[in-house]
C-alpha cells in the first residue's frame, strides 16, 4: 500500500523525460545532494501523479505522507550516552534474535558470499556498515566457523561501545571476526576498507538518500563486487509491527525508535532510484523478502539478475 509504485514510477519517469534525473556522471562530493534533491523532488512529484490518478491512489499517498518523518532516531543522537546507546542496540539484537533475521540474513548472503568466493579464488571479504552491536558479523563469522562459508567479516560502526562490545563477543567465541568504527557517510572511510561485499542490514533508512548514495559509490570505488542493503519493507502493517514488537523489550525510547524506523522505510522505487543515481547504471535488484526489502547492485560485469538470493 505505501509502496505507491504506480505514481512514484509516473512520478520518476516525468523527472526522468525533463531531465531531471541525475546523469550518474555526478562527482562523489555532489552526489549526496543530488540524490537528495532528486528523492525529495520525485516525492512530490508522486503525490501530484496520486492527485491526478485519484481515488485510492490519492488515499494512499495522503496516508504516506501523514506517516513520513524526517525524525533522526534517539539511538543516532549525539547527545544520548552510549552506554544507553548500547542497552537499545542489545535490544535489537534480542528483538533479531526473537525474529531469527540474522539466520534469515545469513541464508540470504550465503549464495553471493559462496559465489564470490569462487570468482576469485579466496574467501569474500565481508564489510558490514553500521553493524551496531555487530549480531549479523557475528552470525557469518559462526556460518564460517561451524559450516565452512567462505568470507571474512568486518564488522563497523560510527558508536565506539557497539564496536568495543562486538570484539569482546567475537573474542569470547573465538570467532575470526573484526570490528573498528567506520563513518558509514564517508566514502573514503568505506574506500580505507578492502571488500568484496558490503553490506547494511536494517539501517538503510537511518541514512538519507543522499549518505545511501554515498555509500553505494564509496562500495564501488573502494574495488567491492557487490552491495547488498536489507531493511524493512514500507507498509501499514510493517509499521504497525515494528513498534508493537519493539514494544517487547520494555525499552521505552527503543519502542519509540521502533515507531520512528518504521515511518522512515524506504519504498521500493525510491530505492531503486538512489541506487542508479549512486552507479549511473540499472544493474541492481530490489526484491521483496517479506517484512524485507532487499537491495543489491552489482559492480563487478556480472548481470544483477544472475545472482542466486534465495526466497530464504
Ligand atoms: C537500526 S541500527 C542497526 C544495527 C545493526 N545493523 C542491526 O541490524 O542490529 C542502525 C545503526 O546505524 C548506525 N549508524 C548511524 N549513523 C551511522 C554512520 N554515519 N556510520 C556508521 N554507522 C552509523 C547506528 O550507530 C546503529 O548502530
Amino acid at each position: 500500500m505505501l509502496q505507491q509504485k504506480t505514481a512514484a514510477y509516473q512520478a520518476i519517469e516525468r523527472l526522468r523525460r525533463s531531465g531531471r534525473f541525475p546523469s550518474g556522471e555526478e562527482r562523489t562530493e555532489r552526489l549526496k545532494e543530488e540524490a537528495d534533491r532528486f528523492i525529495a523532488e520525485m516525492r512530490r512529484e508522486r503525490t501530484a501523479a496520486a492527485r491526478e490518478l485519484g481515488g485510492i491512489f490519492h488515499l494512499q499517498e495522503f496516508f504516506d505522507g501523514t506517516l513520513r518523518t524526517d525524525e533522526r532516531e534517539l539511538m543516532d543522537s549525539p547527545d544520548l550516552p552510549e552506554d544507553r546507546k548500547l542497552r537499545m542496540a542489545r535490544a535489537l539484537e534480542r528483538q533479531s534474535g526473537m525474529l531469527q533475521l540474522n539466520r534469515r540474513f545469513v541464508a540470504l548472503l550465503s549464495p553471493l558470499i559462496r559465489e564470490l568466493a569462487r570468482g576469485s579464488g579466496r574467501e569474500t571479504r565481508v564489510l558490514e556498515l553500521a553493524a551496531g552491536a555487530g549480531g549479523l558479523s557475528l552470525a557469518l563469522g559462526r556460518e564460517t566457523r561451524d559450516r565452512g562459508l567462505p568470507c571474512r567479516v568486518t564488522g563497523t560502526d560510527i558508536v565506539a561501545a557497539y564496536v568495543e562490545a562486538s570484539s569482546r563477543e567475537a573474542e569470547r567465541e573465538g570467532l575470526e571476526v573484526r570490528f573498528r568504527t567506520l563513518d558509514a557517510c564517508r566514502a573514503e572511510e568505506i574506500e580505507s576498507e578492502p571488500a568484496d561485499l558490503v553490506l547494511v542490514a536494517q539501517s538503510l533508512h537511518h541514512f538519507s538518500p543522499g549518505e545511501l548514495a554515498l555509500m553505494v559509490r564509496g562500495a564501488r570505488e573502494a574495488g567491492a563486487r557487490a552491495f547488498v542493503g536489507i531493511d524493512g519493507y514500507r507498509s501499514p502493517l510493517v509499521a504497525a509491527g515494528v513498534p508493537l514488537v519493539a514494544a517487547l523489550q520494555g525499552i521505552a525510547e527503543f519502542a519509540l525508535d521502533g515507531l520512528t524506523s518504521a515511518r522512515k522505510f524506504y519504498s521500493e522505487a525510491e530505492l531503486d532510484a538512489v541506487i542508479e543515481i549512486a552507479t549511473g547504471e540499472r544493474n541492481h535488484l530490489v526484491l521483496n523478502r517479506w517484512p524485507l526489502t532487499l537491495v543489491l547492485a552489482r559492480f563487478d560485469g556480472v548481470r544483477a539478475e544472475e545472482t542466486e538470493i534465495p526466497l530464504a
